[in-house]
């Protein structure tokens, strides 16, 4: 095992294990597989307290306005976090090179420098023209589901349609080659324990192996592209341009790898996760959603959130809803606790397909690292629950527990099989 983290875990353990009860603060946030639901746990913590200091020394905010005030504070930084990343992975290490840039792990200066550039090539303007792109794809792997269901009876969404739609997008965005699109999303999936805080020395061997693939092979594609622009993203972040300032070759190796990474299993659990809450609720909410999928997206994005936690580490002291957090002191902030803040969502706990967006929920998070994919996510999301649910308005779950996996903030469906009439 390959253990650490930015709090220790043994502290974590031992913390936990020094509670007879299960609570949230004993709770390692790392450990959320082993609970089945953690969301009663989140609503009895924000009830107490919703800004609170866990045993192993995490700060952890469950409430909306809490949440929104860390974010938006300019004193929680995440680089002291990229340091940690960092130290963990051998020197030299294309891992360690690439994580040393990641755009979600640098702070100001660098961040808004990068963030600016990136700004210039990854417009809305690109996100709809992907639009019917999408859809076709996405009407291609229903069909493939289609098939498999009429043979078996039923269909495992996940790996047919949720899983290879995000990362196809990404490829098609980024203009790779169709032939090596399985080879990115395998190095996508291989590098995503280096992230882990407590990780099988095989995964992490083999993550360390796949990091260094996936920085030759991008390494080729830059040069391809430097050579001969097309009109693709990554074309477009070559070419990003601001008062003479330009993406390092570094910065641009990170940012393919970040956006494979950050988007492919987020976007996979917010259609899974959200469209299984769907096939469990009252069928006018079905309804509904055919009706008008974009709404429909945006309860899942509250309701079914894929990124439970955002960590933050303030530089100097801040006050949060009276709680004094010292500079330093690791905050988890709990995208998912502050969606169903019954102080800011009438009725919290239910998917209400027809509610109002209003508050927005939090799980791009906000602030200067709000999620730059956000509107792809939501465009990828909306084109296939519109999608899916005009083709098989009767479907039905085929299974009484789909089952969760987590990996650090993550959590999905392993899997969601179901009937098509
Ligand atoms: C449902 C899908 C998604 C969810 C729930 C999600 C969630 C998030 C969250 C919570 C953050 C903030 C992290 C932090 O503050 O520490 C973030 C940042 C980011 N996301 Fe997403 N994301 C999704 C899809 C995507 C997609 C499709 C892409 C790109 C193709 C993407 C690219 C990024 C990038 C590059 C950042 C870092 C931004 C920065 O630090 O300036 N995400 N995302």
């Amino acid at each position: 095992m390959v253990a650490w983290s930015w709090v220790s875990v043994d502290t974590l353990r031992a913390s936990a294990r020094s509670r007879a009860r299960l609570d949230f603060l004993t709770l390692d946030p790392t450990q959320l597989a082993e609970v089945s639901d953690p969301y009663p746990l989140y609503a009895a913590q924000r009830a107490e307290a919703p800004v609170a200091r866990a045993p192993s020394g995490f700060w952890c905010v469950t409430g909306y306005d809490e949440a929104e005030a860390v974010l938006r504070d300019s004193r929680s930084t995440t680089g002291p976090i990229g340091a940690r990343y960092r130290e963990a992975l051998p020197d030299g290490s294309a891992a360690r090179t690439e994580l040393g840039r990641r755009i979600n792990l640098i702070d100001p200066p660098d961040h808004t420098r990068v963030r600016g550039l990136v700004g210039k090539a990854f417009t809305p303007r690109r996100v709809e023209q992907m639009r019917e792109w999408i859809a076709t794809l996405a009407d291609r792997l229903l069909a493939d589901a289609e098939t498999i269901a009429t043979i078996e009876g039923a269909v495992d969404l996940l790996p047919v349609v949720a899983h290879p739609l995000p990362s196809l997008v990404i490829s098609e965005l980024l203009g790779v080659p169709g032939t090596d699109r399985a080879l990115l999303s395998e190095l996508t999936e291989a590098t995503a324990p280096l992230l882990g805080v407590s990780v099988p020395a095989d995964d992490w061997e083999r993550g360390l192996d796949a990091s260094e693939r996936f920085a030759e092979y991008v390494e080729g594609l830059l040069a391809e592209r430097a050579q001969a622009p097309g009109d693709d993203l990554l074309s477009a972040l070559i070419a990003a341009e601001e008062e003479g300032d330009r993406l390092t070759h570094e910065e641009l190796m990170s940012l393919v790898v970040t956006l494979y990474a950050a988007g492919h299993r987020t976007t996979r659990d917010l259609f899974t996760n959200g469209l299984a809450a769907l096939l469990r609720a009252e069928p006018a909410q079905r309804a509904a959603a055919a009706d008008d999928p974009k709404r429909a997206t945006e309860e899942f994005v509250r309701f079914a959130t894929p990124t439970h936690f955002v960590g933050r580490v303030p530089v100097e002291p801040m006050e949060v809803a009276g709680e004094a957090i010292g500079p330093y002191e690791p905050v988890l902030v709990f995208l998912a606790a502050a969606n169903r803040d019954p102080r800011r969502f009438a009725d919290p706990e239910r998917l209400d397909v027809t509610r109002a967006p209003d508050p927005p929920p939090l799980s791009f998070a906000l602030g200067p690292h709000f999620c730059l994919g956000a509107s792809l996510a939501r465009t990828e999301v909306e084109i296939l629950v519109g999608a899916t649910l005009r083709r098989w308005p009767e479907m039905s779950s085929a299974e009484d527990d789909h089952g969760w996996w987590t990996a650090g903030p993550f959590r999905g469906l392993k899997s969601l099989r179901v009937r098509l009439g």
